[in-house]
């Protein structure tokens, strides 16, 4: 197995686990793994082959052939590449958040997914964030972090994400989107959305995204500068 280090941040939709592990990864210099935008690109890509009712079987080969490319465009803003196309404003639509929720209760869309999760642990070392990275893709993390927030907050924050983008939604209507979410994340019987039992749980409700970051990087130097 690797050595090259990893933390795992975990925690439901909305809780500020990108923004968390993008700003961890770029202080550190490490890199980083959105594995919900992998979940993501398989709802997405079934969409595109309007094969979203296909079989189990039929998805996790979606997932298999997944023909995914990440980089940056000139402005340092990441991009996320679908064979040709990029489809990184696509892919945070609550369309395909709706899609990547409903594959991501099928096992063999999770293995098939598996070893593309695996292949981003490079060195120095690997920020992930997503639902099972601590419990299933990464279990010997050396830092896990399970991030929570209310659902209200979680609610309040994607609602202002969207509509900085233009995007009008109802705040009613977010609240029961996540809601419904979350149930399915954490009720499914593989990978469910739950902190590992080694996990540090923190609850960003009330702190600002720099103290939050502030945070995991004050618990990651602790565990680096301890070895
Ligand atoms: O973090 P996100 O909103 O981009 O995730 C989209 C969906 O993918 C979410 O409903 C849960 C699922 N997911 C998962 O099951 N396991 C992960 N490691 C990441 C995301």
């Amino acid at each position: 197995m690797s050595e090259f280090p990893v933390i795992a941040i975990d925690g439901p939709s909305g809780s500020g686990k990108g923004t968390i592990a993008r700003r961890v990864a770029r202080a550190l210099g490490w890199h980083l793994l959105d594995s919900g935008a992998l979940y993501r690109l398989v709802g997405l890509a079934a969409a595109r082959k309007g094969q979203t009712d296909a079989s189990e079987e039929a998805l996790a080969a979606i997932a298999s052939d997944l023909e995914v490319r990440f980089d940056a465009d000139d402005a340092g803003e990441e991009r996320v590449w679908l064979g040709d196309s990029d489809v990184s404003a696509e892919l945070r639509t609550e369309e395909c958040g709706r899609l990547a929720s409903q594959v991501a209760v099928l096992p063999k869309v999770r293995n098939a997914l598996m070893g593309l999760q695996k292949s981003f642990r490079t060195a120095p070392g690997l920020v992930a964030d997503g639902r099972d990275m601590g419990t299933t893709v990464f279990p010997d993390a050396m830092l896990k972090v399970f991030l929570t927030a209310s659902a209200g907050e979680r609610a309040k924050r994607r609602h202002k994400q969207l509509n900085d983008k233009g995007i009008d939604v109802s705040l009613p209507a977010l609240s029961r989107d996540i809601e419904d979410r979350d149930r399915r994340d954490s009720e499914r019987s593989v990978a469910p959305l739950r902190p590992a039992e080694d996990a540090r749980l923190l609850d960003s409700s009330n702190l600002t995204i720099d103290e939050v970051t502030q945070t995991v990087l004050d618990w990651a130097h602790e565990l680096i500068d301890a070895k």
